[in-house]
C-alpha cells in the first residue's frame, strides 16, 4: 500500500485527473501508477549518467547518488507537505534525508523534472524554491533567503540552469533558463536566461552572443533599450 502511494507521488499525474471522473480515473492511476513511476525513476537515472561521467550503469547511479536519493524523498516530502496535518512529518522525513545524504531540500521546495545535485553533500534549498525542469547542480549549493518574512524569499531557477559547486544564490532572485553559474559565486540579482554569473557578487556574460557588440546587438536588440 505504501508503495503504491509512493509511487503515485512520483507519478505527479494527480493534477491532470478532472473531479468529475473521479471513481473511474482513480482506478486508471493506480494501474498505471507503477508504469509511470518507474519510467520517472529510469528518466532521472538516464539525465544523471549523460552529466556524470563518473558513472557508467543505472544500478550503480540508482545505489550510490545521494543527490538523487535526497530528490527522491523530496518528492514524497513535498506530497505530504502539500497535505492536511503532513508537514510535521513531511520535515522529519526531509531532516532524516539530510542525515543521510548531506543535502537539505524543505519539503516546501517546488521542483520539476530531472533534476540531478551531483556529489550532494552541503547543498541546502529553502521553502519558497522554485526549480524548473533538466537543471543540474553541484554539492555545497544554497538557494537561500534574505528576508526573515513569510513571504517568498528564495531563488526561482529556469530550466537547463547548471549551478556550480558552492555557488549561493541568496533572496527571490529569477535565474532564466540555459544560465550556468560559477563555482563559488554569490549570486543577489536576476540572472537572464543564457548568461553566464560568475564571481562574489556575479557578473554576468554572454558566452553564445560572442564579444561583437555588433553581433550583440542582432541576437538581442533588447540589451541596448
Ligand atoms: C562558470 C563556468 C560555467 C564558466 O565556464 P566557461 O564558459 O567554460 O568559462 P571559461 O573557462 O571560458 O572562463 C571565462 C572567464 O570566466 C572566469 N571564470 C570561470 N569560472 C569562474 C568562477 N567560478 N568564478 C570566477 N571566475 C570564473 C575565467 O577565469 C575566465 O576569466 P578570463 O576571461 O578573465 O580569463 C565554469 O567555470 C564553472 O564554474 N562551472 C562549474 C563547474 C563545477 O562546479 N564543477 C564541480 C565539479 S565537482
Amino acid at each position: 500500500m505504501a508503495l503504491l502511494r509512493l509511487t503515485k507521488v512520483l507519478s505527479g499525474d494527480r493534477a491532470a485527473t478532472p473531479p468529475d471522473a473521479r471513481g473511474r480515473s482513480t482506478q486508471l492511476r493506480s494501474a498505471q501508477a507503477p508504469k509511470l513511476a518507474r519510467g520517472r525513476i529510469r528518466e532521472d537515472l538516464d539525465w544523471a549518467i549523460e552529466r556524470d561521467p563518473a558513472v557508467d550503469s543505472r544500478l550503480e547511479m540508482a545505489l550510490a547518488s545521494p543527490g538523487l536519493h535526497a530528490i527522491w524523498v523530496h518528492r514524497l516530502t513535498h506530497w505530504m507537505w502539500t497535505r492536511p496535518g503532513g508537514r510535521l512529518a513531511a520535515r522529519l522525513l526531509s531532516q532524516f534525508a539530510r542525515a543521510v545524504t548531506g543535502v537539505e531540500i524543505h519539503p516546501g521546495a517546488q521542483i520539476g523534472r530531472r533534476f540531478f545535485i551531483d556529489h550532494g553533500m552541503g547543498v541546502v534549498i529553502g521553502e519558497t524554491a522554485e526549480i524548473g525542469d533538466d537543471v543540474l547542480m553541484y554539492h555545497g549549493v544554497t538557494l537561500g533567503g534574505r528576508s526573515m518574512k513569510h513571504v517568498k524569499r528564495h531563488p526561482t531557477v529556469g530550466n537547463n540552469v547548471t549551478i556550480g559547486a558552492g555557488a549561493r544564490i541568496l533572496g527571490p532572485v529569477h535565474i532564466g533558463d540555459r544560465v550556468q553559474i560559477g563555482a563559488n559565486s554569490v549570486v543577489v540579482k536576476d540572472v537572464p536566461a543564457g548568461a553566464v554569473a560568475t564571481g562574489v557578487p556575479a557578473t554576468i556574460r554572454f558566452p553564445d552572443m560572442g564579444q561583437d557588440p555588433y553581433e550583440l546587438m542582432f541576437k538581442d536588440p533588447a540589451l541596448w533599450i
